[in-house]
């Protein structure tokens, strides 16, 4: 059967230093993922009926992160906006601690309601899952196998809407790095998933 893949791009400068959003390129660790994914994705594409291997496609969003994580993947590439990580507005480029000193009641108001919070000038949880929608719809139309490679904010929106969780747990579903989540459509409409860490 068809598959979805998700992962977060490769660990970035900004991971290492804690800092959120940005555009920064990745860390020798996180191209290190970049260099593995290719095997690790070739050997896990299906084969379909007729023994041919299943058409794919790489979603990446216009980050270079994610652009730089997909790059060696050997399939047509679609570039989404709608997979850019949530705009953290003022707050973008700077580390959780910073916010929580220099905005301390932005950084309340976040915890309080991770869900709905809205950075100043940013996004919330719900903004990013609205702008999803097109790419959801577009998932679940395509016969080919899709690998979707964003941002751990994106694929936790994305994660639990293709594996039911919710809606209130979203902002806290566990999306590791460098791990690449296999999810195949089984019979009764849900989802069955496989983790492949790479580290
Ligand atoms: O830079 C954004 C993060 O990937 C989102 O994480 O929503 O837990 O702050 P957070």
């Amino acid at each position: 059967p068809r598959k979805i893949w998700l992962t977060r791009h490769g660990e970035s400068q900004f991971n290492t230093m804690g800092k959120i959003g940005g555009n920064s390129s990745l860390s020798k660790r996180g191209q290190m993922y970049a260099e593995l994914l290719p095997d690790i994705l070739a050997s896990r594409v299906p084969k379909t009926a007729d023994g041919q291997t299943y058409p794919m496609a790489v979603w990446t969003s216009t980050l270079q992160r994610t652009i730089i994580t997909a790059s060696g993947l050997p399939y047509p590439k679609v570039q989404w906006k709608a997979l850019d990580e949530i705009q953290a507005g003022t707050c973008d480029g700077m580390t959780y601690e910073e916010v929580a000193e220099v905005m301390p009641g932005e950084f309340a108001e976040r915890r309080k309601d991770k869900l709905r919070y809205r950075y100043p000038s940013g996004e919330s949880y719900m903004d990013v899952i609205q702008r999803l929608e097109p790419v959801v719809t577009e998932a679940e139309r395509e016969k080919e196998c899709v690998c979707i490679v964003s941002h751990q904010a994106v694929l936790r929106a994305l994660y639990g809407y293709f594996m039911n969780q919710p809606l209130e747990s979203v902002p806290r579903i566990d999306i590791p790095l460098h791990t690449l989540m296999e999810l195949t459509p089984r019979a009764d409409g849900t989802m069955a998933e496989v983790r492949f860490i790479v580290d």
